[in-house]
């Protein structure tokens, strides 16, 4: 390359499961038939009513126009009310909601409109990769803080006081938290809230599994004065199978919203509008639809629980989302070789949790976003392989 990229570039590595997928498409393309219970991406169609309300937009004189940086006023008020029915919060539409063309772009969006170089930013580990990256490519250093089985995969917010943290401009969370499952409770966020305010840290939750396998979901804005020093992002991706349309939201005051906006309105030219109207149908729900969604989850979490059991994985029945988070057994020595043979011989590919940050090094996570039939499959295959193994050492 005569060219070369820019420094910031450097700073971060190709997103994990770019470089996977393209590994299991080569598979693939050579006859092997890989079972990816990898990436969080649902296989399960949105409700019909959606799609037919897209293809109806699709026609609409408006259609093919440029939209508003902020979204459609359904939308936001979509969203307001959303947040109302199901947190009993309150948000003005017109300035405390702002759609999103994804909740994963949020996160880049948020850290360019609020890091300096040299600010830094805490970010759990184990944790969503992208808010390490979207903090570096913003120029800013990060700060892993540890969430670990024995506290919960909550933060240690004690041990995070007796540090300097002048610095630190943004810390992220997320509940029901990805990797590992582990929900909150209103009394964690108001100690973070608590936690930001006396420290000056805009606290950034990520909120997109809040309705799967998740009895009751709550948002940090219900917490008296959250809106202070908190923001929200949320997403249609996990709760309505829709992640490829990247429908997402942030709410927060309102001017915690224009800083986002005037970023976000020199980086996209508006969400497509017939998507934005189709989001507003996915928003008036009732709970029906997270009930069928939950029971096709739970059943597949049984096969997934299983295959945990099989590879002597130790996990927690009560997580929620859309995954299943394992400790590896200590027989294992090197999780990443025994993940790529698991693909290689039995062709089913499961989530390292190096990936998530070294505190997930001894995990391993398998998604539920994969059929029962293929389940049970990748479950024999695993089944044979672990047989094999068995019968070599004996052998
Ligand atoms: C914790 C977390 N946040 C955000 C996202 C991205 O969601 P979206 O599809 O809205 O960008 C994901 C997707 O995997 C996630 O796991």
């Amino acid at each position: 390359m005569i060219i070369k990229p820019s420094f910031r570039i450097g700073q971060v590595k190709t997103y994990y499961f770019a470089t996977k997928l393209a590994q299991i498409a080569a598979m693939r393309t050579m006859g092997k038939d890989v079972i990816n219970l990898g990436i969080g991406s649902p296989d399960l169609k949105p409700p019909q009513e959606i799609i037919d309300t897209l293809q109806a937009a699709s026609t609409g004189e408006m259609a093919n126009q440029y939209q508003s940086y902020k979204g459609v006023a359904a939308l936001r008020q979509g969203f307001a009310e959303w947040y109302d029915r199901w947190f009993g919060v309150t948000l003005d539409a017109d300035t405390e909601v702002l759609p999103l063309i994804g909740s994963k772009e949020g996160i880049m969006h948020i850290s360019m409109a609020f890091l300096n170089e040299g600010d830094e930013v805490l970010v759990p580990n184990p944790g969503y990769p992208a808010y390490r990256m979207a903090s570096k490519l913003a120029g800013a250093t990060v700060r892993h803080f540890d969430l670990r089985a024995d506290t919960g995969w909550r933060p240690d917010l004690a041990k995070l006081r007796k540090q300097d943290l002048s610095k630190v401009k943004i810390m992220w969370i997320n509940y029901p938290n990805m990797p590992t499952g582990a929900k909150a409770d209103l009394s964690l966020f108001e100690d973070i809230i608590a936690f930001g305010r006396e420290q000056g840290i805009l606290i950034c939750h990520d909120n997109p599994y809040g309705f799967i396998l998740n009895e009751e979901p709550i948002s940090i804005m219900q917490v008296a004065g959250a809106a202070e020093v908190a923001i929200e992002l949320n997403s249609l991706s996990k709760c309505f199978n829709m992640a490829g349309w990247r429908v997402g939201v942030m709410v927060g005051q309102a001017e915690y919203i224009n800083a986002v906006m005037t970023f976000k309105s020199n980086m996209d030219s508006g969400m497509y509008q017939p998507i934005q109207l189709a989001a507003v149908k996915a928003l008036s729900l009732d709970q029906s639809w997270f009930d069928q969604l939950n029971d096709v989850y739970r059943q597949r979490r049984e096969i997934a629980w299983k295959m945990m059991d099989l590879l002597s994985c130790n996990y927690d029945k009560e997580s929620a989302g859309l995954f299943v988070w394992g400790l590896v057994p200590e027989s294992v020595f090197d999780v990443e070789s025994w993940i790529e043979t698991i693909l290689q011989e039995a062709l089913v590919f499961i989530t390292p949790g190096f990936i998530f940050g070294d505190n997930g090094d001894r995990y391993i996570r398998i998604s539920l976003c994969c059929d029962l039939e293929k389940l049970t499959e990748a479950l024999k295959r695993v089944a044979v392989l672990l047989e094999k193994q068995k019968q070599k050492v004996e052998g």
